[in-house]
């Protein structure tokens, strides 16, 4: 990270418990957009005692209510973060991370590039308002089309590529997880997946390097089955889209990017597929895209380059051009 802000303003005083460190930092998160992801992922920070947060949103009323509602929590949950609702980004000066979540969902009647200008357009002033006064912070986007929004923040933000990136891998790496775990009746803390690419239908699912307890889950299950798993988990969102009639999922994208948080607050450098910048990794250029990262302190720290089949690869330059040709349009329209 270059230039780290000082940030006085949020050193607390710890003499009482640990008089050798006179200050502590208190970490703070800005989650722009206090729907139902937004919500969910405020309460998973302040609940694990990750970082205060600040909630930002452009309805007046909505973010203040949703900060008090889990302020009240807090004796039941035993935890001494804060959280402030706001529609004034000034508020959230010197946050170690920013996460963008304001969007629309996707109505009837419009097509993905409806979609993609809209929010094109909500991701690229939101990014630049809260950059303002968090102009050292690391950015996650959870906005959809995931890989296309990353793109747009990532150009706007005049931030290095590896303090910008798009949550997704995790989100999809945990359906499949899941999906493993509930095929094999076991606990999904024993199952370890990953799935590469865009967050879309043209998703690469790795079965190879998607385990159980350390054995490939292709020893473990019957080809036809795993395939099944891996259409399910690539219609994850949208299973949950058509159960629900309005909105999409949010529990699993809060919890996904609730992880993301973790490892960037706490440096746990943890190994992670996220919508990363490539610049030549996997044969791809100039665009971003779910691949294997660590994810730490700095942001992500390290791409980490799988051996792929022939198969795979084909399947992931597929996601890449699929995810270049929306970002084509949207740099035309939008920027
Ligand atoms: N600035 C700030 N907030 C905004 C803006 C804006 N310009 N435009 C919209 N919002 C807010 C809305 O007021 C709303 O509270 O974003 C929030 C979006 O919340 P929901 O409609 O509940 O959507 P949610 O389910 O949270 O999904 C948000 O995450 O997973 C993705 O596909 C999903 O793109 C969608 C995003």
């Amino acid at each position: 990270m270059t230039g780290q802000n000082p940030k006085s303003k949020k050193l607390a005083p710890v003499t009482t418990l640990l008089p050798q460190i006179a200050y502590c930092h208190l970490s703070q998160v800005t989650v722009v957009g206090a729907g139902n992801v937004g919500s969910s992922l405020a309460q998973r920070i302040i609940e694990r005692d990750l970082a205060n947060v600040v909630l930002v949103d452009i309805v007046e009323g909505r973010p203040q209510g949703v900060a008090l509602d889990l302020m009240q929590s807090r004796g039941c949950e035993g935890h001494n973060r804060t959280i402030v609702g706001t529609n004034n980004y000034a508020d959230t000066a010197d946050s170690d991370i920013v996460v963008i979540t304001a969007g629309l969902p996707r109505r009837p009647g419009m097509s993905r590039d409806d979609l993609m200008q809209v929010n094109g357009k909500i991701v690229i002033d939101t990014v630049q308002q809260a950059l303002k006064y968090s102009p050292h912070a690391c950015v996650i986007i959870v906005t959809n089309p995931l890989d296309v929004m990353t793109y747009l923040a990532w150009k706007v933000s005049g931030l290095p590529p590896n303090r910008v990136m798009g949550m997704a891998g995790v989100l999809d790496s945990a359906r499949f997880q899941t999906f493993i775990a509930m095929e094999l009746g076991i606990p999904p803390g024993d199952v370890s997946a990953m799935v590469l690419g865009g967050h879309g239908d043209l998703m690469v699912p790795l079965p190879k390097y998607s385990t159980v307890s350390g054995i490939p889950v292709t020893e473990l299950i019957p080809e036809h089955r795993l395939r099944a798993l891996i259409e399910r988990t690539r219609n994850g969102g949208a299973e949950i889209v058509q159960l629900l009639k309005q909105g999409g999922a949010y529990y699993a994208p809060a919890s996904a990017t609730g992880v993301m948080v973790e490892s960037i607050l706490l440096g746990q450098s943890r190994i992670l597929p996220i919508a990363a910048y490539l610049n030549g990794e996997y044969g791809l250029e100039d665009l971003y895209l779910g691949v294997p990262c660590r994810l730490g302190k700095p942001g992500i720290e390290e791409i980490v380059e799988l051996t792929l089949t022939a198969e795979e690869k084909a399947a992931l330059q597929r996601s890449a051009e699929s995810v270049k040709s929306a970002v084509k349009t949207a740099l035309a329209t939008l920027t």
